[in-house]
């Protein structure tokens, strides 16, 4: 963390780490800079762990050790009392005035300090990455959803993020979808004949609805076939009226793309978009370098890269692609330039690929060309942010009934249904009557939001059952039980509010008052966010953060039913409102880096 970070509050684990490791250094200074091993406990608010290993290298007791340790605890410090357990574990228990004092600072700042941890890296981030002319599906949720969330904790933290949607926009398919458009003018596939006279759900299923029709012709008509593939060339060549037809395509996709952006809340625009088609230019160059150093080799009248770490089923070496034997260029070389790309004209310092686990040896094979090629060095870091595959209520890879992908959208309709009848019933339950563009509005927040925190929740690696009634519950580990908790925080705010009662700018201090047990298990929640988001950009994994939201979401249920707020005499009423001023605001900033709506209502 930067000294100067004018944002940072240490955390309290932090804190006991600063105060544990003072205490080491001063009963056995030979020992100085050991890690204290600050961990979570069972038994009291924290643990320190280090004694074990301590005791080890100084040749002592470790119960011995830990009672040297706990004694030589500066005053003063976050710690208010320490028990020995075990074989030598420090039980720590935190002084209520440090608890309070760490509410109210992490209250007092506007990003509940936070520190900007990721202040000087630049990041480059490839995700969703849908093709154009085809429709987003299933299998682009993921990459979009958990991209997506990287990017709000990476830029969170101060890390300047370089977005990059790779968008499949280029490749000899299109010669035929070109020709066959313009044989064909009258067929509707723009988003103004989309939105008024066709049956199509969207352009890019017009245009692949276009394309099949495409190359059935293509498959019966030689002649067709003929000035499909001359179309090729033109394309290819530049020629500019197909690449006006080209470009209109494009923009037509990324009109479609952009809606589903906006529906999902998704940081995306046409701006990101760097299609592979922008790398055309660089490919010659590419071959010709991998060429002259020798990594490059002719292989069969291919130019290809054989791996030195990766041998195929055929005991072979694994191969890239560079350039295939009728000489044009593909997949791999578009992205052996791409990478270079982002290391010499972005400077990126870190670049991550949000693509599927079954890309997993293109990734492999194009870092380890990279790094023969001396382009990618140990001062940058290129990740393979891999992720499993969502399911059918099957357990089999999601497919609609007829055996088809499904669409994105689609999807979203259904998780949207979902939510509407669950709020719907508990609005009803409540005794509360909801408008219907209000039930519509929850809904989609609700419906949207419950999409992303199951695909947000798990481990990324892991495949995931997309179970709209199981993601859409109140009650359990989902988005909507976050939401709620949320209205439930505001709720509290707004009847306070009501009352003429407000959040104080600074709460009473405790004065020798001891908080209860629900309200210090609340703070050190809270306080952990910090490390929460560390750890997410360290190892790039968001369910870290959607749990953290949940604990906090759980910890301020045990302190509603454990503490009451507005029923409360002040001062303990206006620290309860300070302390649930923290919590919302701590959830929402969560929910927010998750991508994730925090309603005021449900
Ligand atoms: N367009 C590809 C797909 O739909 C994803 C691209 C991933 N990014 C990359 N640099 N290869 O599967």
């Amino acid at each position: 963390m930067p000294a100067s970070d004018p944002h940072a509050v240490p955390t309290l684990a932090q804190q006991l780490t600063d105060a544990v490791g003072a205490a080491i250094a001063a009963a056995y200074p030979e020992q100085a800079g050991a890690d204290p091993l600050i961990r979570p406990s069972d038994h009291a608010d924290l643990q320190a762990n280090a004694a074990l290993a301590l005791a080890k290298r100084v040749g002592a007791n470790p119960r011995e050790v830990a009672t040297t340790v706990s004694e030589a605890i500066p005053g003063g410090s976050a710690v208010g009392h320490v028990e020995i357990s075990g074989p030598g574990f420090l039980n720590l228990t935190l002084a209520d005035e440090a608890l309070w004092a760490q509410a109210e600072a992490r209250r007092a700042d506007p990003r509940l300090g936070v520190a900007s941890s990721q202040a000087g890296v630049r990041t480059v981030i490839d995700y969703s990455g849908p093709n154009i002319a085809k429709e987003m599906h299933v299998g682009h949720i993921r990459s979009t959803v958990i991209g997506d969330c990287l990017v709000r904790v990476l830029t969170f933290l101060g890390s300047d993020v370089l977005k990059q949607n790779h968008l499949g926009d280029w490749g000899t398919q299109f010669g035929m979808l070109i020709q066959y458009i313009t044989e064909n003018p009258d067929q509707p596939w723009r988003h103004d004949e989309i939105d008024s006279v066709s049956h199509q759900p969207s352009t890019v299923s017009a245009l692949d609805t276009l394309y099949r029709e495409a190359r059935k012709q293509f498959d019966a008509d030689p002649a067709f076939a003929d000035r499909s593939r001359q179309r090729v060339v033109a394309l290819q060549a530049g020629d500019a009226q197909t690449l006006a037809v080209w470009r209109e395509i494009v923009a037509e996709s990324q009109f479609y793309f952009d809606r589903v952006y906006d529906r999902l809340g998704i940081q995306l625009s046409a701006r990101d978009s760097r299609g592979e088609s922008s790398y055309n230019d660089l490919l010659d160059d590419v071959a010709t370098e991998l060429t002259e150093s020798g990594i490059a080799v002719t292989s069969d009248g291919a130019l290809v890269v054989l791996s030195e770490e990766v041998t195929g089923p055929d005991g072979q070496p694994a191969a890239l692609m560079v350039r295939k034997r009728d000489g044009g260029y593909g997949y791999d070389t578009t992205d052996l330039a791409t990478l270079r790309y982002r290391i010499t004209e972005l400077g990126a310092d870190r670049i991550l690929y949000l693509v599927d686990s079954r890309q997993a040896l293109h990734f492999r094979l194009l870092f380890e060309a990279a790094r023969r090629a001396g382009w990618l060095t140990d001062d940058v870091q290129a990740v393979h942010v891999s992720f499993g595959s969502i399911l059918g209520p099957d357990g089999k890879p999601f497919k609609t009934r007829s055996g088809e992908t499904v669409r994105l959208m689609d999807l979203l309709d259904q998780a949207v249904a979902a939510a509407q009848t669950v709020v719907a019933e508990g609005a009803e339950a409540k005794g509360t009557a909801l408008d219907q563009d209000t039930l519509q509005r929850i809904a989609e927040q609700a419906g949207i939001g419950a999409v992303k925190y199951a695909d947000l929740s798990g481990s990324r690696v892991k495949d995931y059952v997309f179970d709209t009634e199981r993601m859409t519950a109140f009650n359990g580990n989902t988005g909507v039980y976050l939401q709620y908790a949320h209205t439930r925080l505001t709720s509290i705010l707004r009847r306070a509010a009501e009352r003429g009662l407000h959040v104080p700018e600074r709460a009473p201090a405790l004065d020798g008052a001891a908080l209860e047990p629900a309200e210090r298990a609340l703070i050190l929640t809270a306080d952990s966010l910090t490390d929460v988001l560390d750890a997410v950009a360290d190892d790039l994994e968001p369910h870290r953060l959607a749990g953290f939201c949940y604990d906090l979401a759980r910890a301020f249920t045990d302190f509603y039913e454990a503490c009451p707020v507005l029923a409360s005499p002040d001062p303990v009423r206006q620290r309860r409102l300070a302390l649930v001023d923290l919590t919302r605001r701590t959830l929402a900033q969560g929910l927010e880096l998750l991508g994730i709506a925090a309603p005021e209502r449900m």
